[in-house]
């Protein structure tokens, strides 16, 4: 099968190099680190199934554009894709399934939104309603701070017009998880597990960022726990997506928390995480391409399966991710990376120099994969990489799975990270 990525990052990288096990993949746009990738738009390929990466276009309706043209498209239309194109709606859907999630208010005016702030318990949730990279979000035991942001997002400075409307909500907390469901309009079969790094600094320092990091399988998400996720969340929101008329077949990514009150969710996405899918996709033993084309049939068999091993990905981001970041530096030390038995490495933000070097294009530039039998033996091999790598104003996290690896010695009590 001719298979076409649509997107540019790490996760196409890792979803092309999965899926070129076992087929042809090109990638568009791709970039410059990307075998396959291609200089034209995703309408002018042929291709026997169509993934498309990233939550823009699909807001946008390329898949609604490419299944007029009668292609096959892993990737929900624009109908559905607004579980993430607009955090108020995806809220209506969630209540009407009954999934359990943070009390929230959706907010056009500041006096009602700060009323609302005044309400809540002392952590503070303040989103943009649209998309805006997964930078978006304050989490604050600020007062001040979220009433700051609130003013920023509706007077349109921060985030155009995607916070001029706005989700304030009460802040859970609790291990978060990752739980990728792949649907084709009716029924979902869960992928392995993950966790993912929000913010971009060790100990969940600083600002919220795309993701700086992931581990898959995540020891708190047991197979009962994703059960769960699956029959009390994943299904019933499918159900509801069905009886507004919404065929979903794509990914619907859960993000939840683990309170102690039981699994809340925090959000869906509408594709693959992104560095979720770095982690989790390297595990995969079964046929992605076979999995993602029945789904974009409507026609899931076999549930996927993994390997018993582990995954540890680490993002190394351009100097001033996720602010204002330069780019165009020299990256040095891939070879010598990949090297490393179990290490793959992902290009996200790449770009080609004047000499054919590959050079930074973005924040999140690459995601380093480790893999090994165990989440310690994985984590040291994708850092043993990452030390490899380097180019003038790097950084990443050095504390990725760290809590994890050290949970399962049996060296601290838990929690994050
Ligand atoms: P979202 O884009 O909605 O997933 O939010 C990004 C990140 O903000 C999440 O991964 C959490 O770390 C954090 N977050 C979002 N909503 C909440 C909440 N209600 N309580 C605590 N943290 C949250
Ligand atoms: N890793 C978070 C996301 O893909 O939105």
């Amino acid at each position: 099968m001719k298979v076409c990525v649509v997107g540019s990052g790490g996760r196409e990288h890792a979803l092309a190099t999965v899926l070129g096990r076992h087929h042809e993949v090109v990638v568009t746009p791709g970039n410059p680190g990307i075998p396959g990738s291609v200089d034209a738009p995703a309408t002018a390929i042929e291709a026997d199934l169509f993934v498309i990466g990233p939550e823009a276009p699909l807001v946008a309706g390329l898949s609604d554009e490419l299944r007029a043209m009668g292609r096959p498209v892993f990737g929900p239309g624009a109908d559905g894709a607004r579980l993430e194109g607009s955090k108020a709606w995806m809220k209506d859907v969630l209540l009407a399934a009954g999934v359990p999630t943070a009390r929230h208010g959706t907010f056009t005016e500041a006096e009602p939104a700060f009323a609302f702030l005044d309400s809540l318990d002392g952590l503070y949730v303040v989103k943009t309603d649209g998309l805006a990279a997964g930078k978006g979000v304050v989490v604050t035991e600020s007062l001040a701070e979220a009433r700051r942001a609130v003013t920023e997002y509706l007077s349109g400075a921060a985030f155009g017009d995607a916070g001029r409307t706005l989700v304030i909500e009460e802040g859970l907390t609790g291990p978060e998880l990752s739980v990728l469901a792949v649907c084709d309009g009716r029924r979902a079969v869960a992928l392995a597990p993950a966790q993912d790094f929000k913010r971009v600094g060790d100990g969940d320092a600083g600002p919220n960022t795309g993701g700086m990091g992931a581990y898959s399988p995540v020891p708190v998400a047991t197979d009962d726990v994703v059960t769960m996720v699956m029959d009390r969340a994943v299904a019933p929101t499918l159900a509801a997506l069905r009886a507004r008329g919404i065929d979903y077949r794509g990914v619907l990514y859960a993000g939840l928390m683990l309170t102690p009150d039981g699994p809340k969710m925090l959000e869906y996405n509408v594709r693959f995480g992104d560095p979720e899918t770095q982690v989790v996709l390297p595990r995969l033993t079964s046929d992605l391409g076979e999995l993602l084309a029945a789904a974009a049939e409507g026609a899931l068999g076999e549930p996927p399966t993994f390997d018993d091993g582990a995954a540890v990905t680490v993002v190394c981001a351009a100097e001033g991710y996720p602010r204002d970041v330069r780019t165009g530096d020299r990256i040095e030390g891939l070879d010598a990376a990949r090297e490393i038995e179990g290490v793959s490495v992902f290009c996200a933000g790449v770009g080609a120099g004047p000499d054919g070097a590959l050079v930074t294009a973005g924040g999140r530039v690459l995601a380093v994969t480790g893999q090994g039998p165990d989440l310690a033996a994985a984590r040291e091999r994708a850092y043993a990489a990452v030390g490899r790598i380097s180019w003038p104003g790097m950084h990443h996290r050095n504390d990725i799975a760290s809590g994890a690896v050290a949970d399962a010695a049996g060296q601290h009590p838990g929690g994050r990270p």
